[in-house]
């Protein structure tokens, strides 16, 4: 039986102010270009002492959960520890990407649909068993000439709430994602209109599948103009109208909301972010999910080096707290330098 009142206690936490969740998942093909953009071969205890390198680092005061991969959840530190015990003595949930990819949607060109369902009961099952606390699962859906089609957001929104329901069926908690990409020349305003199509898309479906809200975790793209459109949102245009549009369509009974980055530089994650909590005045939690925003300066600290290890945790604990901050609205430019 679904012990509905502890789901909603790890929603809860990992929404929890000033603490919020890293996307550590990236898939095998992910990290290779990751590793490559710092010179760093891609070999499994390369990958290994990297995720270990972060979950070790003082940045997980502010991390309330961690999505792994499949190999990472199953991996031990250099020590031996299982990872999954690391992440939970920083007092933090393992959670883990249990969706299998976007893929080609028949019939809609340009347009893709997340795999995975096939057998996920079972490996949720397996999971939890391993630990996990709460899953993950990313539909992505891009802005282009006459797309996205109703098709793809239908699609898309029916495969989450299957899965949704699944995990909470296997007592984990789901984070729903769908992401609408910021690749295009779109503007600010087309972003608000297909994200408010997929939301509310979404938020029905969850409703024919009977999730419990109260237990589920909200990941969605922030408004913004597409990465190529001449014409960008200020800090606060982008706070406003994602506001707005989470207003729209996302019920009050969702703990919260835990934002992906989705290609946004660091500090843009983190200013935005900051500024939907200053304005506030809405039912639900509003977090970070990140995994880029959060991981390149790490990164490019490290560069494999065992000896930057140090710096790449600092690096790390510096950005986790940033945003920590900016999850309570008390994030600053000026704090952001002088911690630096
Ligand atoms: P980014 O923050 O890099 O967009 O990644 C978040 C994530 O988990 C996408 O599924």
């Amino acid at each position: 039986m679904t012990d509905l009142a502890e789901l909603n206690r790890v929603a809860t936490a990992m929404v929890a102010p000033g603490r919020g969740v890293l996307a550590a998942d990236e898939s095998a093909p992910t990290i290779m270009k990751r590793f490559e953009a710092i010179g760093v071969e891609n070999t499994e205890d390369n990958r290994r002492d990297y995720r270990e390198l972060l979950f070790r680092s003082k940045g997980m005061a502010n991390v309330s959960g961690v999505i792994l991969f499949d190999e990472t959840i199953r991996q031990n530190a250099k020590d031996g520890t299982p990872l999954v015990k690391i992440i939970e003595a920083a007092g933090s949930f393992p959670g883990i990407k249990v969706d299998k990819g976007a893929k080609p949607l028949p019939f809609s060109p340009g347009e893709v649909v997340t795999e995975g369902l096939d057998g996920l009961r079972e490996r949720l099952a397996e999971y939890r068993a391993l630990g996990a606390r709460f899953c993950k699962w990313r539909a992505v859906i891009e802005i282009g000439d006459g797309i996205p089609s109703s098709n793809c957001i239908r699609a898309n929104a029916h495969a989450l709430a299957r899965y949704a329901a699944l995990c909470q069926d296997q007592d984990l908690v789901p984070i729903v994602e769908p992401e609408v990409l910021m690749d295009g020349a779109h503007d600010i305003d087309r972003c608000y209109e297909v994200t408010e199509y997929a939301l509310k898309t979404l938020y029905q479906e969850l409703y024919l599948a009977r999730v419990k809200l109260e237990a589920t975790v909200l990941k969605p793209n922030m408004v913004v103009a597409g990465k190529r459109c001449e014409e960008q949102a200020s800090v606060e245009e982008v706070a406003e109208k994602t506001l707005r549009v989470l207003k729209e369509c996302v019920p009050a009974a969702v703990p919260g909301v835990a934002f992906l980055s989705g290609g946004q530089s660091d500090l843009d994650a983190t200013a935005r972010l900051n500024a939907m909590n200053k304005i506030g005045g809405v039912p639900w939690k509003l977090t970070f999910s990140y995994s880029r925003a959060l991981q390149a300066a790490p990164q490019k600290a490290w560069a494999g080096k065992a000896d930057n290890a140090a710096a790449a945790q600092a690096a790390f604990a510096h950005r986790a707290a940033m945003n920590g901050l900016a999850s309570i609205g008390k994030w600053s430019s000026e704090l952001e330098k002088q911690a630096a």
